[in-house]
């Protein structure tokens, strides 16, 4: 079906540039299930660092991340996203895969806090960052929420910085199931522009 989930086609676009031995990020490892679709994806050889500030999601992670037989493959660090770039080792910086956004809170269970939420600033200087750790062909995944508070003005933020970005340098691509009741969810992709058509294309 072409008109999937935002998160099922923030994946699609994923699988189409991973592949084994890749070094990926998960900007936001909150219960894992993205670290792992990464893991699996880049597995064998893919390492993927993965930020949260929140210990319980970054434990929620590992464990999953084990369950799967991939514990190797995840680097988990506690701290905040936008600090990507001083954290990941610097001989991975430009040649990141893929960098993956959820945006929001942690979800479900005891021992976190649906209070911690990713912020605008934060996040558009983690943009920013996984722009300058990317490879030439990767990609950068955001998936925005609006239902909490909050939500809305950081989707509008992401919206402002993605259609601010040169059109030289970057393809930004958003994709919204426009009739979907209730609150939006809307994925972000953002590419190089290097080897595409200018102009219109
Ligand atoms: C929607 S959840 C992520 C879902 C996750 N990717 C998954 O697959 O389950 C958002 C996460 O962002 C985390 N977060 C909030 N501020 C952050 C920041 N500045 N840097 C990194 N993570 C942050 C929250 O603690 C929460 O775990």
């Amino acid at each position: 079906m072409l008109a999937t989930a935002a998160l099922t086609f923030a994946q699609s676009g994923l699988a189409r540039v991973l592949r084994p031995g890749d070094v990926t990020v998960d900007a936001t490892a909150g219960n894992g299930h993205d670290t792992l679709f990464l893991a699996r994806r880049t597995a064998p050889g893919g390492v993927v660092h993965c930020f949260d500030v929140q210990a319980e999601a970054l434990a929620r992670t590992g464990s999953l991340l084990a369950r799967a037989g991939l514990a190797d493959a995840a680097r988990l660090h506690a701290c905040g996203h936008e600090r990507l770039r001083e954290v990941l080792p610097a001989d991975v910086c430009g040649r990141v895969r893929a960098v993956v956004f959820n945006l929001g809170f942690l979800p479900g269970g005891p021992g976190g806090d649906a209070a911690v939420v990713t912020r605008p600033e934060t996040t558009l200087a983690a943009l920013a960052a996984a722009q300058a750790v990317l490879a030439p062909d990767g990609l950068v995944a955001v998936v925005c929420y609006t239902g909490h508070a909050g939500g809305l003005e950081e989707a509008a933020a992401v919206a402002t910085w993605c259609a601010g970005l040169d059109f030289a340098a970057w393809r930004a691509a958003r994709y919204e199931l426009a009739n979907k009741p209730g609150d939006a969810i809307i994925a972000w992709l953002l590419e190089r522009a290097a080897g595409k058509k200018t102009a219109t294309g």
